[in-house]
């Protein structure tokens, strides 16, 4: 149909009319129930936050940083991001609130809407949705392991069997460093260097691990004998990563490594990983996340360990209809009230008052129609009662219940103070 306004909504954000929203609702229900059993705490944090957070936090050189955030300078003249990931949030949520001084250990989850400025295609949006988990505190690898169990229980508890888990080990600070220094070497040989696109170019000067995020296919050609991190590792970060490897094969969970799994972000030590779907073309990523040890001393906290995750609820609902995924059934109303003509049209609010009161669910007409347009209606609307009363029924003091699945009707009282609830389940 085509708009009536000439105003539309923002490329790559949507509108969630009630069907749809009733899919968000069951998702955001089932990602709550299962952080509940993992122990996991709701935060809520600002969906705007100063600029600065998303700069030191995400990175300088990512592209996010660089390319895709939504900012804009206020009344005040200062300068507010709508947060393109929730993790920078939740960090200087943690330390404004002194969490780490009140304990050690902080499991958080968030649900919520994230902005990025990408260009749009399926899979890829500029509102999109996240669900995440913060462990703040902890050093041992048997945390990733449970972040990596969460994640994927999550997906399993939705549906979704099949997502492969990707894991790499992008070292700590130290290894990166002489890393970066090697595979800098590398890209800087005429050979390649020449070859690259501007970004990579770029990148190879700020930040070289970033090449590695290039979508472009002349560039993945050219990195395919680019070094890799593994050789760079130090002896704590083998162990580490053989932790969490041996843990997760001995929870019978399968993965894949890939050394080029660097992620977009620049926080990120250690571990890495990510769920792909074969089920959604080029946007394969489901969720992804990992550990990021110096991110709460970047953003002006003392040294504290941290691991977590995100994942695209936008993703997870595509794979779901991928699947096959009916969706989820609407709920449907208890009872409609079809009043016939002024005097039991005046009554009606009273009427629906008592339904309502008693737990149920309740409407009516509101354009006065006749009691035929009114019935249709209370089939489309999926009754599964039907109040019907007008003048003659109010003088008997009785109505008419009309049992919507069934060819019966019976009289109950107009007396509402009588109603129970059983008098609207259903008995066939
Ligand atoms: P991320 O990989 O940037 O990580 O995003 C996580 C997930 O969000 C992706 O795997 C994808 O499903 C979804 N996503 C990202 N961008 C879009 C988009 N434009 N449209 C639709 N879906 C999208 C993070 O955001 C980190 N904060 C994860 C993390 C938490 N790491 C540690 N803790």
């Amino acid at each position: 149909m085509k708009s009536q306004s000439e105003i539309r909504r923002l490329q790559g954000t949507f509108d969630l009319l009630p069907g749809d929203s009733a899919r968000w609702v069951w998702l955001e229900s089932r990602i709550r129930a299962v952080m509940a059993r993992y122990s996991f705490g709701e935060i809520r944090v600002p969906i705007m936050e100063p600029t600065e957070l998303f700069q030191k936090g995400t990175g300088e050189t990512t592209d996010i940083v660089q390319k895709e955030m939504y900012t804009l300078t206020d009344r005040g003249n200062r300068s507010l991001t709508l947060r393109p990931e929730g993790t920078p949030s939740v960090v200087r949520a943690y330390l404004e609130e002194s969490l780490g001084a009140q304990r050690p250990l902080w499991k958080l989850f968030y649900i919520g809407p994230m902005f990025r400025a990408e260009r749009p295609q399926k899979g890829r949006y500029r509102q999109f949705h996240q669900y995440g988990a913060e462990m703040i505190g902890a050093t041992s690898p048997s945390a990733d392991v449970e972040v990596i169990t969460l994640c994927r229980d999550i997906l399993l508890d939705l549906g979704i069997h099949d997502a492969k888990l990707i894991l790499n080990s992008i070292g700590s600070a130290e290894a990166r460093a002489d890393y970066n220094t090697n595979l800098r070497q590398f890209l800087l040989r005429p050979d390649i260097a020449g070859g690259l696109c501007e970004d990579c170019r770029r990148r190879t000067q700020t930040n070289p691990l970033r090449v590695f995020d290039c979508k472009k296919e002349g560039c993945g050609r050219l990195l395919r004998d680019a070094p890799t991190i593994d050789a760079h590792l130090t002896a704590e970060d083998r162990q580490h990563f053989e932790f969490v490897t041996q843990s997760l094969a001995g929870l019978g969970i399968t993965y894949e490594i890939d050394l080029r799994m660097v992620r977009g972000l620049d926080y990120y030590t250690r571990t890495t990983f990510e769920f792909k779907t074969t089920r959604l073309g080029a946007q394969d990523a489901l969720c992804g996340g990992g550990r990021y040890d110096g991110l709460v001393e970047v953003l002006g906290g003392p040294p504290t360990p941290a691991v977590g995750f995100a994942a695209g609820m936008e993703r997870i609902l595509a794979t779901l209809e991928e699947s096959g995924w009916s969706g989820v059934t609407p709920e449907r109303l208890d009872v409609f009230v079809c009043a016939i003509g002024d005097r039991a049209r005046s009554t009606l609010g009273a009427t629906l008052g008592a339904l309502r009161r008693l737990g149920l669910s309740a409407d009516t007409d509101f354009q006065g129609r006749g009691l035929k347009a009114q019935m249709k209606e209370a089939g489309r609307a999926g009754a599964r009662f039907a109040l019907i009363f007008g003048e003659d029924e109010l003088i008997r003091e009785q109505m008419s219940l009309r049992y919507m699945d069934e060819a019966r009707q019976a009289d109950i009282s107009a007396d509402t103070s009588t109603w129970t609830r059983g008098l609207f389940e259903k008995t066939a």
